[in-house]
């Protein structure tokens, strides 16, 4: 058996929590592999919406174990509100949840630190989502970071003092001036982690090793996106996780060979939250159509996405990168109603045509070169079946699937689970 992979391919929220929610019941383990509470994935069935940050996409489903793999990051804080948010819902997480004592900690003073260094960065910050998450992550690879397993340590206390102690140094070098009252965040924090030490403490790569070995399937669900990855990504303006298929390997101790299908998630058009370039990014009433249409607001800061065409030279960027085996779109029914469909083929590049994602993609360097299409006027919110699509978009679609050399498999067309339409 093999670890099936979910990943977001473009600047995050193509809609990973409703497809792993979809996804769920031909699988028993779902599991996230980096990220944190950057992420927000959005659910919706029975005429409810829940949104996840650190728990699994597939929490909903009682037979599906979710698990939290050593390459996310937590906050206890976070976590707690995310269970409590879960209590009037049927979800047996006590059983169900599973937490890798390898993931990291985010402390108060991690978010402190990352609102530092984005004010200190002026008009040139991230446009973090201010969870701690960069400087989190800086601690991991710096050798510094208190990991989950740590709280069942008798001297875990001490650990946290003495990281605290020295992120109150690096705040105090930064010119900025950052409010707080660390023992009110504290006494949050410990709070939090009692709440942590009741769930169910795993090595997740014996975990699921064991788990591959009795033959059960595996979902690995990705947060953000690709062109958000570390590596890969538009650098600096990018998170600090390894987002593409590589990361689902280190992120929960799995090899290589382990990983069965890739499957790469999109939106029929392009968004993206917080700074960093986006060459097909639209100023005009066609993205904001995009935007109020598409509800375009972010599920964790609520912070308005920006909207654009889709951009193919990323797109296929991204299906090379992970090697995608087949492709889930999502949001074709916001583009209902345009006359004609702009997709990005290619870049203008130093006077030249490329097909290929260069180094700088900032407006300066690259102009996108579209290909025009024929729009379709149909509301698709209540269509069920592949044959019942028009026939614009089922060009559109096999447009893509031939830039892309990948099979399009699965439509979406609404945020509900049942808005799915499977090939
Ligand atoms: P994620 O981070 O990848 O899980 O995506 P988000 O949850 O942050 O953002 C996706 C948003 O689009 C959510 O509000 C979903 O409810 C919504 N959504 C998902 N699929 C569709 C779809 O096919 N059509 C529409 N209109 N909304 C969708
Ligand atoms: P999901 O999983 C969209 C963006 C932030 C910022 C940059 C760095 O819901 O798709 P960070 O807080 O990670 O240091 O922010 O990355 N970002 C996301 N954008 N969806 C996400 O997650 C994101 N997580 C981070 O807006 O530009
Ligand atoms: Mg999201």
């Amino acid at each position: 058996m093999a670890v099936d992979l979910l990943l977001g391919l473009q600047w995050g929220d193509e809609g990973k929590g409703k497809i792993v929610d979809v996804l769920t019941q031909n699988y028993d383990i779902i599991a996230r592999f980096q990220g944190g509470p950057n992420a927000g994935h959005t659910l919706e069935f029975n005429g409810i919406k829940h949104v996840l940050h650190t728990i699994p996409s597939g929490i909903f489903h009682k037979g599906a174990v979710n698990i939290i793999g050593n390459g996310v990051v937590i906050d206890p804080i976070i976590f707690k509100k995310e269970i409590e948010a879960l209590a009037p819902y049927e979800v047996n997480l006590k059983q169900n949840l599973l937490i890798s004592r390898k993931a990291h900690l985010i402390l108060p003073t991690h978010r402190l630190l990352d609102a530092a260094s984005e004010a200190s960065k002026g008009k040139a910050k991230i446009g973090s989502t201010l969870k701690g998450i960069g400087p989190t992550y800086m601690d991991k690879t710096g050798r510094n970071g208190l990991r989950v397993g740590d709280i069942e340590l008798s001297d875990f206390n001490d650990r946290y003092r003495n990281l605290t102690d020295k992120h109150e140094e690096m705040l105090a070098n930064y010119k900025v001036d950052i409010q707080y009252n660390l023992q009110e965040l504290e006494a949050e924090f410990f709070e939090a982690i009692k709440v942590l030490k009741e769930f169910q403490l795993i090595d997740s790569e014996e975990y699921l090793y064991q788990a591959l070995k009795k033959g059960k399937k595996i979902l690995a669900e990705g947060a953000q996106g690709s062109m958000l990855d570390i590596d890969f990504g538009t650098y600096p303006f990018v998170t600090s996780s390894n987002t593409t298929a590589a990361g689902a390997c280190t992120g929960l101790g799995v090899a290589p060979r382990s990983i069965g299908e890739v499957i790469g998630i999109f939106k029929a058009y392009t968004t993206r939250v917080g700074s960093g370039p986006f060459p097909t990014e639209l100023f005009d009433k066609v993205g904001e159509t995009m935007t109020q249409v598409g509800r375009e607001f972010g599920a964790t800061t609520g912070r308005r996405r920006r909207c654009g065409w889709l951009d193919l030279v990323a797109l296929k960027y991204a299906v090379q990168v992970n090697g995608v085996t087949e492709l889930t779109m999502m949001k074709a029914d916001v583009l209902s109603g345009f006359e004609t469909l702009k997709v990005c083929t290619s870049y203008l590049y130093k006077g030249k045509e490329i097909k290929h994602l260069p180094y700088n993609i900032e407006e300066q360097n690259v102009t996108p070169i579209y290909t025009e299409l024929k729009g379709w006027q149909q509301d698709l919110t209540k269509l069920t079946n592949y044959q019942q699509l028009p026939k614009e978009l089922l060009d559109y679609i096999s447009f893509l699937e031939k830039e892309l050399e990948v099979p399009i498999k699965v439509v979406s067309v609404g945020p509900d689970r049942t808005q799915t339409i499977i090939r």
